[in-house]
């Protein structure tokens, strides 16, 4: 928890010096929510664990939840607050809490994206996702895959080990953000380039084809995210398929697994 909250923190650096608003497009969000489609939010109680600045509860409110919840043990809180009370539906709120340990009613629907790899024991968090969802609830998450991020995993984590002990502007600005615009470049000529023979075979292709629809400033902003944590561990299919494994708490034949951009895991379930 006392590590968690480092990890909160240097986060808050980062959701707390953005412009208002979502980070995210309707289109991403659509996307990282499927197969989730509306109908699975819409009247039902919706809980996110792991909220950064309510960039996807932004969305999420717009979906239509009879009741919507973001907790983050970070002081990103203040700014998921600001930007939904942007949106018409007032159902929200937003609570600083620790995600492993938080327990309330059961929600229907209970999902946690891009936080779990950052936790000091994912698993912990994974179990926590489980035990907020109603018995017949859905659950959903993403996180970074060990598969198909070599590269990350051997050139940018070293960098994000010495990076996130340095004051964060210091990061932002002068580490991310040059190391980034070679990344940008690249991923817009693959996707200018898109389906030449080879080209497929390149490091981060998938994923690249992912970004490449968004301009400087989102590249800026996931490198800073990526070099600013002092905790990320990168999952690989064998632990997943493992946590989906609980007959006894998921019901079997409920779940899905899918390999999301070549680098990441997005999976869920109904709970018992
Ligand atoms: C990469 S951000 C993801 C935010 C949001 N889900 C999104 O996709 O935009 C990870 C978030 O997890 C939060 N976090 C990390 N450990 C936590 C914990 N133990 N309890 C609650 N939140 C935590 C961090 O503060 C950070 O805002």
């Amino acid at each position: 928890m006392a590590d968690d909250l480092k990890t909160a923190d240097a986060f808050a650096t980062s959701w707390n010096n953005l412009p208002p608003g979502s980070v995210y497009t309707r289109a991403q969000f659509e996307e990282w929510f499927a197969p989730l489609i509306r109908a699975d939010a819409e009247g039902r109680e919706v809980l996110e664990l792991g909220c950064g600045n309510g960039s996807l509860l932004f969305h999420m409110a717009s979906w239509r939840p009879a009741q919507l919840e973001g907790i983050d043990l970070g002081a990103s809180v203040l700014s998921a607050r600001r930007n939904l009370s942007s949106q018409e539906h007032k159902n929200w709120v937003v609570n600083q809490g620790d995600l492993t340990t938080y327990r309330d009613r059961p929600r229907d629907l209970v999902y946690s994206i891009g936080v779990l790899h950052h936790l000091q024991n994912p698993r912990v968090g994974f179990e926590s996702v489980l035990a907020n969802t109603k018995s017949g609830g859905r659950f959903h998450c993403w996180v970074y895959a060990h598969e198909g991020n070599g590269v990350i995993r051997w050139v940018v984590d070293p960098i994000r080990k010495v990076a996130s002990h340095l004051p964060w502007w210091f990061t932002k600005y002068l580490v991310a953000t040059p190391l980034v615009i070679p990344y940008f470049f690249y991923a817009k000529l693959i996707s200018r380039w898109r389906g030449l023979p080879g080209l497929p075979a390149l490091p981060l292709y998938d994923y690249s084809l992912w970004i490449a629809d968004r301009g400087f400033a989102f590249f800026r902003h996931v490198a800073f995210d990526q070099l600013v944590t002092p905790q990320t561990v990168y999952l690989d299919r064998a632990t997943i398929e493992g946590w989906l494994a609980q007959p006894d708490r998921i019901v079997p034949g409920s779940t899905y697994l899918i390999f999301r951009n070549g680098n990441s895991w997005k999976f869920g379930g109904v709970a018992r």
